[in-house]
This record gives C-alpha cells, sequence and structure tokens, in this order.
C-alpha cells in the first residue's frame, strides 16, 4: 500500500498549490478567486483544480461503478503489452470532456444551491426578492454608468466582474455571459432558466431568481479581517455597495452580515466505511460574531437521502475539526453550515477497507477470516481481483469455494502453513501469512 500512500500525498500538496491561485487584484475588476468557483468555462480547470474538491476517493467512486452500474475494468483501463494494467489515465478532463455537474439532478432541478452553497438562491426557496418597481439603486445586470475615459462602470455586476483583462498566473476569468452560458451551452431550453419566457431579455428581476437580496448582501470574502476594506466582495466598504448601487450611499440601512461560510480544503482523503475519522476543514468565515452572538458553523454530511449535522470539536474562523461517524460505502457530499447560510458542497467518498484478522488452512482447504472483502464475489469482474495464495512469492493454482464480506473459503492443495494469502477487492488489499488450523 506505499505506492497509494506516495499518491495520497500528491493529492494533498496538489490541494495546496491550486489554493495559491487565488489573485489578489484590488480593486476588481477582475473580482479576486478567494470563493466559490472559479470564474472561468468547463475547458479551463485542470485536474489539479478537480480534485482540490475530488480530494477524497477518486478511485474507489469509479470502482463503486463497476458492482453499481455495470462498468468493467477495461471500460476505463486498457491492458498493458505485458499483460496487467497500464498506467491509470489521470486526467480528469480525458474522460470527462464536458460539464458533468449541471447534468447533475440538482443542476437539472435549478438547485443550484445544493453545490454552490448560499453563494446563491434556489428559485423555489421563497427567499425575497422585491416587488417594488426597480429604481436608481436597483443594480443593472451589466452598469448603469461607465467612465468614457478610464472604462470604468458602476451600478452592476460588471463594475467588478469581468473578463480578466490584464494578465496574471492562473486560467482566464470570463465574463458573466460567458461562464453562465457555458454551463448548457446553446440549449434552448435552458435559456429561460436565467432570461425572461420571451426572450434574451436580461432583468436584474429575473437573475435574483438566484442572485437575490439577502445571498448578495452575505457575500464577503473573510469578513473579519476584511470589513471596512475594499474590493474583497459587496459589503466590506461603501465603494462596494456603489459598485451595485451607483450612487446610492449606504446610510442606516445596514444589511446583514452573517457572511456565507466558505471550504477551502478538507484534510481526509480517505474514509474507510464504518470508522470513524477526525478531520479538518479549512476556510473562511467559518464561525462569525455579529450583533454580540456567536455563530458557529455545523458540519451537514449528505448522502442524497438525508443529512446528518455534525457539531465541531473544534472551530476557528478558518478551521474546523469534526469526528465524522463510520458510514457506508458510498458517495456523500459534504458542506458547513452556519444560520442557516450553507457554504459550497464538497464531494466525500467512503469505501470498504479490506483488512485480514487470519488465514487458516485445514486439508485442502485455506480460510480468510477479516473484514472488507465486499460483498459482490459473486461476479467475477476480472482475473486481477479475489484471493491469491502465493508460496515464496509464486501464486499457487486455487478455486473458490465460498466468499462473504468477512469470510473467504478457498481450496489449494498445494498450500503450506507459512505461505502468503492475499484478497484484493476493489477498493485495496490485504495479506497475511497462513497458520495451521485448531480442530474443531
Ligand atoms: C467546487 C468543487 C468541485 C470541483 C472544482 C469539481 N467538482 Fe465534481 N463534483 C462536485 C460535487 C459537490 C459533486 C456532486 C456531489 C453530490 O451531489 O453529492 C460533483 C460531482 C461530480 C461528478 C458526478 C456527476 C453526476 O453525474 O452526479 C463528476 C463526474 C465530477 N464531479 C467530475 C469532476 C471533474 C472532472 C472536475 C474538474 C473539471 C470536477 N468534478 C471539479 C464538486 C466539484
Ligand atoms: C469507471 C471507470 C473505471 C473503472 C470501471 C475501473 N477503473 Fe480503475 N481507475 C479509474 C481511474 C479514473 C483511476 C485513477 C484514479 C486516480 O488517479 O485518482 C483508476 C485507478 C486504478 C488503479 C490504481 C489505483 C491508484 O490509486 O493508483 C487500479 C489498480 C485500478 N484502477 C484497477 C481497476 C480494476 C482492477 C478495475 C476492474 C475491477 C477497475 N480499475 C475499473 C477508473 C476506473
Ligand atoms: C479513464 C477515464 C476516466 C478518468 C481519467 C476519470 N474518470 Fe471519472 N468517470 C469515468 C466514467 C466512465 C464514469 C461513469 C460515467 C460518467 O459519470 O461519466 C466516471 C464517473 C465519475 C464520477 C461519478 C461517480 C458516480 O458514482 O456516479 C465522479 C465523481 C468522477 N468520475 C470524478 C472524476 C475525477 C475527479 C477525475 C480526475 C481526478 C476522474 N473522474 C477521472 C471515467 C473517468
Ligand atoms: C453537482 C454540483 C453542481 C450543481 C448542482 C451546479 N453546479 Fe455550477 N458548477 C459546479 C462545479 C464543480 C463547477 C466548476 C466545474 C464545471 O464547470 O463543471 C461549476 C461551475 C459553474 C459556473 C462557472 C464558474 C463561475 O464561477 O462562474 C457557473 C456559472 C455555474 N456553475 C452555474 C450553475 C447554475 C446556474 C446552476 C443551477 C442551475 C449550477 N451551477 C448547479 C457544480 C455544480
Ligand atoms: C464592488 C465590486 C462588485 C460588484 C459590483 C459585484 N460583485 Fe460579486 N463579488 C465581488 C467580489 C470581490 C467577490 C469575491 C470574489 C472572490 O474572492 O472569489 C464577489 C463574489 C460574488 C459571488 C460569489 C461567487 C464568486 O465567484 O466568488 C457571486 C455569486 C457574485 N459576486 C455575484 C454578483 C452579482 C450577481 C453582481 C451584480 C448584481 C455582483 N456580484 C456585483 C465584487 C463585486
Ligand atoms: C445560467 C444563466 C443563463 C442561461 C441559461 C442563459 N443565459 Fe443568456 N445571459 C446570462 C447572463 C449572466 C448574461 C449577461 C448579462 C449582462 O451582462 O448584462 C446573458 C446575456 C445574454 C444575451 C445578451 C443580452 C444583452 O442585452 O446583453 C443574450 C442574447 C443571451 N444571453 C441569450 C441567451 C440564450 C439564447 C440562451 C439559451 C440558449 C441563454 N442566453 C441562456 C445568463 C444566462
Ligand atoms: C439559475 C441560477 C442563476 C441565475 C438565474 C443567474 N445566475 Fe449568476 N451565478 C449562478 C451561479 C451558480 C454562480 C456561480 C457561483 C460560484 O462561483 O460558486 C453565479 C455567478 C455569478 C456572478 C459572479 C461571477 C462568477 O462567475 O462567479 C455574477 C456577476 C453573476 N452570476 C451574474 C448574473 C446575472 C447578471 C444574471 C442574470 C442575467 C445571473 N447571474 C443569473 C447562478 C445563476
Ligand atoms: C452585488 C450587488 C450588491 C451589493 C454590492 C450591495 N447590494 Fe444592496 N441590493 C442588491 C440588490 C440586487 C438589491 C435589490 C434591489 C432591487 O432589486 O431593486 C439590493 C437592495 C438593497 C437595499 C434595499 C433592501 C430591500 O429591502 O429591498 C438596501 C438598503 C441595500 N441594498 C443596501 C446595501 C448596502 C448598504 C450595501 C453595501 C454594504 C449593499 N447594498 C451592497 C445588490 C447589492
Amino acid at each position: 500500500m506505499k505506492r497509494q500512500r506516495i499518491l495520497y500525498g500528491l493529492t494533498i500538496l496538489i490541494v495546496v498549490l491550486s489554493i495559491s491561485i487565488a489573485l489578489a487584484i484590488i480593486p476588481p475588476p477582475p473580482a479576486n478567486q478567494n470563493m466559490g468557483i472559479y470564474d472561468t468555462m468547463y475547458e479551463g480547470f485542470a485536474e489539479d483544480e478537480c480534485r482540490a474538491c475530488h480530494s477524497s476517493g477518486v478511485p474507489d467512486t469509479h470502482h463503486m461503478l463497476v458492482p453499481n452500474e455495470g462498468y468493467n475494468c477495461t471500460d476505463c483501463h486498457k491492458l498493458g503489452p505485458t499483460g496487467g494494467i497500464d498506467t491509470p489515465i489521470r486526467d480528469c478532463l480525458v474522460c470527462h470532456n464536458a460539464s458533468p455537474h449541471h447534468t447533475a439532478d440538482e443542476a437539472l432541478a435549478r438547485h443550484c444551491s445544493h453545490c454552490h452553497g448560499s453563494l446563491v438562491d434556489d428559485y423555489d426557496d421563497e427567499h425575497y426578492i422585491p416587488t417594488y418597481a426597480a429604481s436608481l439603486i436597483t443594480p443593472d445586470t451589466s452598469y448603469t454608468w461607465i467612465n468614457g475615459t478610464t472604462n470604468t462602470k458602476g451600478g452592476g455586476c460588471e463594475a467588478c466582474h469581468e473578463a480578466n483583462t490584464t494578465p496574471v498566473s492562473g486560467a482566464a476569468i470570463y465574463d458573466n455571459y460567458q461562464t453562465h452560458h457555458s454551463i448548457w451551452p446553446g440549449d434552448n431550453n435552458m435559456c429561460g432558466v436565467c432570461h425572461d419566457v420571451t426572450g434574451t431579455n436580461v432583468s436584474m428581476r429575473k437573475c435574483e431568481d438566484c442572485h437575490g437580496v439577502k445571498s448578495l448582501h452575505n457575500i464577503q470574502y473573510d469578513y473579519a479581517a476584511t470589513e471596512g476594506e475594499l474590493g474583497y466582495g459587496h459589503i466590506g466598504d461603501s465603494w462596494d455597495c456603489m459598485g451595485c448601487h451607483s450612487w446610492f450611499e449606504a446610510s442606516s440601512t445596514v444589511p446583514e452580515r452573517l457572511v456565507t461560510p466558505n471550504i477551502h480544503s478538507v484534510s481526509s482523503d480517505k474514509l474507510v466505511a464504518g470508522a470513524k475519522t477526525v478531520m479538518t476543514i479549512t476556510g473562511s468565515n467559518l464561525e462569525t460574531t455579529m450583533d454580540g452572538i456567536d455563530y458557529t458553523s455545523e458540519v451537514v454530511i449528505d448522502d442524497g437521502i438525508t443529512n446528518i449535522t455534525l457539531i465541531p470539536d473544534s472551530i476557528t474562523g478558518s478551521e474546523i475539526v469534526v469526528a465524522v461517524p463510520g458510514m457506508r460505502k458510498g458517495n456523500y457530499g459534504l458542506c458547513v453550515v452556519k444560520g442557516g447560510l450553507k457554504s459550497k458542497l464538497v464531494p466525500l467518498v467512503v469505501a470498504p477497507k479490506v483488512s485480514i484478522d487470519s488465514a487458516t488452512i485445514r486439508g485442502d482447504l485455506v480460510t480468510v477470516r477479516g473484514s472488507g472483502f465486499c460483498d459482490e464475489s459473486g461476479e467475477s469482474y476480472s482475473e486481477l481481483l479475489g484471493v491469491t495464495i502465493a508460496c515464496e512469492g509464486n501464486d499457487l493454482e486455487t478455486s473458490m469455494v465460498s466468499w462473504d464480506d468477512t469470510r473467504i473459503v478457498v481450496e489449494c492443495p498445494s498450500a503450506t502453513v507459512g505461505d502468503m494469502a492475499t484478497v484484493t477487492t476493489l477498493y485495496g488489499s490485504d495479506s497475511a501469512t497462513i497458520a495451521g488450523s485448531r480442530r474443531r
């Protein structure tokens, strides 16, 4: 298992690297990229950015498709020239060549907050949308004024969210037109999600289906450190208010400042089914004090049907330590929730760990006991999986007698005490030296 450990080490390093892409462009445009999703199109994402979110169990999530969805090894792996499997293709974008996220059920149901968290609202969550007629303070989808000399804009999203015109490191930043049109490119059935029914008119009221007053007024990067500073979000300084509200000056009306929590990374690269894991979540705005009240986050794990809510063992504005109880094999999503505001969702994968307690021989029969042998043994996916008995490195002839999650029996006439038994499942392997059996 040493190889795997090295790999996971690499994954963690990559996560750290891609966070450092965050740009410091003050004042915008373009806006910094500390929160939410990098403002690019699908093609702009690289493997390391996929892995920054999919930091746990990438091999396992694929290998669960073998029993669950009828995939075979060779659907995704080429056989090597000298037998065995070739080095796996690891670059996500080679196989996932279009956004897999926006064909997910939640996206098609317009529940964008499922993954994007409370940076956006859902059209049907009954959030407040003003009913008064648009006025001078209503932000425009692009801008209400532009300075002809400097090209500085005000009174709308484009005052700050624009394509990246100055060269900086990282993927290109695209404008709102391009980022929004890239999720369902050219799909005429979807235009009405963001435009009115008559066609392609743009109106802020329609954008407010997802960008309501509440979510917009809660967006600020690391509020504790950037309060009073302009350019880090929507509510740091009056300058930010003006970006959307043009010359409307903040007076006595102070918007809510609970600010949406943000996840940077989760520490766990592998969750073992049934085992408790202590996990460190780093981020910003995880804890906020507002009007003398401390708001802390809970950690919520969603298995698609129910939510498990966990109280952190410790929490600061930028770090949570939480004990995740043993869960069943499967795919989960994790987010943090503070005062009803949700961070973006991060995938978690839980896979069984194969572990041998004992391997014993009696007559021709070798019995291996332990856990995590899986119950999919009925189907033989591949000669690469199963039990091998080796004598001084050479595999012996075996035939399967029975296999369940905790006990495997194989017939192996040439096996002797001291040989090595190895169980390989889709999710890993374990070995043990064969001992003699006590008579029963
Ligand atoms: C911001 C975090 C994030 C990033 C970046 C990210 N993903 Fe995901 N991905 C998710 C979440 C969250 C889900 C859904 C999990 C759920 O619904 O429980 C998901 C689901 C998926 C799925 C399954 C979709 C389905 O059919 O349900 C695939 C495939 C996938 N991601 C591939 C990728 C690839 C390839 C990349 C890089 C281009 C990538 N992801 C980048 C968070 C991310
Ligand atoms: C749906 C696609 C898919 C299927 C089916 C699949 N794999 Fe994989 N496998 C992958 C991907 C993708 C990776 C690389 C994961 C990564 O880089 O994190 C991988 C990695 C591996 C690895 C290397 C593990 C590591 O982390 O280094 C082995 C070994 C492997 N697969 C064996 C198999 C066997 C055996 C089967 C059939 C039982 C199989 N795979 C079926 C997609 C698949
Ligand atoms: C060798 C091809 C291959 C590579 C490389 C690959 N995938 Fe996949 N992946 C697949 C296939 C095939 C499926 C199943 C069909 C689908 O959802 O597109 C899949 C499904 C998934 C799923 C959904 C699993 C489920 O239960 O439905 C996720 C999440 C995912 N891939 C993420 C990734 C990430 C992240 C990477 C890169 C680190 C990656 N994949 C690399 C082929 C690949
Ligand atoms: C299953 C999780 C998931 C759901 C649901 C989802 N997204 Fe995304 N979204 C992502 C991920 C991950 C990325 C980055 C990779 C990509 O483009 O697929 C992304 C990227 C984007 C981008 C481009 C990046 C940016 O910051 O501008 C936009 C725009 C976007 N999504 C809009 C939406 C809208 C609108 C909905 C609801 C109709 C939605 N998303 C639902 C996961 C999701
Ligand atoms: C005064 C400048 C400014 C204006 C005007 C502005 N934004 Fe932002 N916005 C920001 C900054 C800065 C961030 C934080 C970027 C980061 O660090 O990721 C941000 C973040 C966001 C986010 C969170 C996701 C992300 O990409 O970080 C959304 C959603 C958003 N803005 C929507 C809007 C909408 C909709 C409008 C127009 C109604 C708008 N913004 C106008 C400065 C602005
Ligand atoms: C996920 C949201 C989303 C979807 C879906 C969407 N658009 Fe847009 N559209 C936008 C945004 C954001 C803008 C930029 C508005 C701005 O800058 O004022 C825009 C701008 C436009 C404009 C320019 C209008 C102007 O006055 O500047 C046209 C034309 C347009 N969209 C057509 C379409 C068509 C046709 C479809 C369906 C194929 C579609 N859009 C789907 C979000 C969306
Ligand atoms: C169906 C939901 C939906 C609608 C309608 C919608 N957006 Fe967005 N918007 C999103 C999502 C999701 C994101 C990505 C947030 C993130 O980065 O996590 C986003 C991001 C943004 C951002 C921040 C920059 C970025 O790319 O992340 C701006 C600005 C923005 N939208 C403007 C608009 C405008 C203008 C309209 C109306 C023409 C509009 N949006 C309509 C869902 C929507
Ligand atoms: C990202 C854009 C954006 C920023 C930045 C922003 N707001 Fe707003 N605000 C809105 C939108 C959209 C509305 C709804 C106005 C409408 O649709 O007519 C709104 C409405 C309001 C309202 C009226 C609320 C109501 O009940 O209808 C007040 C007051 C307000 N904003 C104050 C502020 C102040 C003060 C700041 C700076 C601390 C600020 N806003 C920053 C987008 C923004």
